[in-house]
Order: structure tokens, then C-alpha cells, then sequence
């Protein structure tokens, strides 16, 4: 049976005390939640990491939101995979549209920064989605199967099969537009018809697929009860614990 994942994406929020804040009230709050394919991950600024993971990290899985592709060397500013494993971190957010819109980062760096990730032991949430524009011409899926095709689709069975893939529709990021259940599970039923089409049924079908873009605790219930949605990639609402917790909560 395949992993169920609420993953919160903290983005560039929260000081050091405030996160510590934040994720000490979560852990207290799902420690009893935690039940055999349903986890709970937090993904955070860097400055976090070391001390979520020493917080909670086997209550609550600990995620970086961006990595650099190398594993070290000149590169002023960044930080590698291999550091974030060595903090105890187990998830790494590829690809989120804020890097791909704000940071130029291409299909082609997003399928080296996942090879990166792997090498590491880490599992990448790797996101894709369509813009608003592409949504209304009608090419969502087309956009939507070139981004698996250059960033994901060259990998071997074996890591493919670690990769969690976060459908984020770029219009309901942050903007309170939801996908519909309907919207978002033909979308998830897409994406898994393609990986059985490029690998197998049975890797489509143990692959987690979650849906981001303005999931809260009024609509996580619909949305996760879709065949092919297996949980969600939550921005804003998981800067607040109640909200992020009853999210998780919608599994039980
Ligand atoms: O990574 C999370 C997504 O960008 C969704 O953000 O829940 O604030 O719309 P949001």
C-alpha cells in the first residue's frame, strides 16, 4: 500500500524561535496520530533543520525545501544534499513553482538536483504544475507530462520508486483557489497513467502523488478521499498547528 504524506511548506516563514515554536506544538499534537502508512513531514528554512529533526524527527518527518545539485564546492550561498542528510532530514521539495517562477530552475537542474537527493538517501518531493494561462488553453496536460518527462522520467525503476510527486497547480498556490476534487484527481489519475505508461502498474500504483495549492482543514477530507490523491503538499495552512494537524487528522 502506498505512503499517505501531509507535508507542510513552511517557505520563507518563521524566525528560529518561531519555528521551534511551531513544530514543538505539532509534534506534541500528532504524536498519537501516527499510525503504520501515514506520516507527517514538515519541510523548513535551512536555519531549522538541525534542531526539527533533534526535536521530532521520528514523530514528524523533517524536509529541506531546495537543494544545490553538487554535493559541495564553490558555490557561495548554497547548500547540498549530503548536508541536509547529515542534519537528519529525510525529504528534500524539488522543483516547488516558486523556484521554478522566482529562480529560473529548469527541468533539466530539477532532474540533476533529484539525482542529488537520492544519492543521498533522501526522497525528493518533486512538484509540477500548470499555470493559470496554460489551465484555460487547455495544454495543462501536455505541460504537465513534459515536466515528468525531463525531470523525473530518466530515472531507473529503483529510484523512481522512492519519489514522491506533489501536483501543485500553480493558480491555487497561495491564492485560496482550490482545485476542485474533480480537477485535482483527474490530474493525479494523468500523472499515474503516464508513470504506468514509463514504468509499471504496479510502480504508478504504489507512487505517492499529493495535491497542493490552498488545502485547508475544510477541504483536505474531499480532496484525500479522491482514488489518486494521497495526501497534500500544505503552504499557508501549515504555519498554523491546528490547521496543519487537522489536515493530518483527515487520514483517520
Ligand atoms: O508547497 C505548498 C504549496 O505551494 C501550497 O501553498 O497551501 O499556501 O497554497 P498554499
Amino acid at each position: 500500500m502506498r505512503k499517505k504524506i501531509v507535508a507542510g511548506n513552511w517557505k520563507m516563514n518563521l524566525d528560529y524561535a518561531e519555528g521551534i515554536s511551531l513544530f514543538s506544538e505539532i509534534v506534541n499534537m500528532v504524536k498519537d496520530e501516527k499510525k503504520g502508512n501515514q506520516l507527517a513531514v514538515i519541510c523548513a528554512p535551512y536555519i531549522h533543520l538541525n534542531s526539527l529533526a533533534k526535536l521530532g524527527g521520528d514523530v514528524v518527518g523533517i524536509g529541506a525545501e531546495n537543494c544545490h545539485e553538487k554535493e559541495s564546492g564553490a558555490y557561495t550561498g548554497e547548500i547540498s544534499a549530503k548536508m541536509i542528510k547529515s542534519v537528519g532530514c529525510g525529504y528534500v521539495i524539488v522543483g516547488h513553482s516558486e523556484r521554478r517562477q522566482y529562480f529560473g530552475e529548469t527541468d533539466q537542474l530539477l532532474a540533476q538536483k533529484t539525482v542529488a537527493v537520492l544519492q543521498n538517501d533522501l526522497t525528493p518531493i518533486f512538484c509540477i504544475g500548470e499555470t493559470l494561462d496554460e489551465r484555460n488553453d487547455g495544454s495543462y496536460f501536455e505541460v504537465l507530462k513534459s515536466q515528468l518527462e525531463n525531470g523525473i522520467f530518466g530515472l531507473s525503476t529503483q529510484d523512481f520508486s522512492k519519489v514522491v510527486i506533489a501536483y501543485e497547480p500553480v493558480w491555487a498556490i497561495g491564492t485560496g483557489l482550490t482545485a476542485s476534487s474533480e480537477q485535482a484527481q483527474e490530474v493525479h489519475a494523468f500523472i499515474r497513467k503516464e508513470i504506468s505508461a514509463k514504468y509499471d502498474a504496479a510502480i504508478a500504483d504504489n507512487t505517492t502523488i499529493l495535491y497542493g495549492g490552498s488545502c485547508n482543514p475544510k477541504n483536505a477530507a474531499e480532496l484525500f478521499a479522491q482514488n489518486d490523491i494521497d495526501g497534500g503538499l500544505i503552504g499557508g495552512a501549515s504555519l498554523k498547528s491546528r490547521d496543519f494537524v487537522d489536515i493530518v487528522k483527515t487520514f483517520n
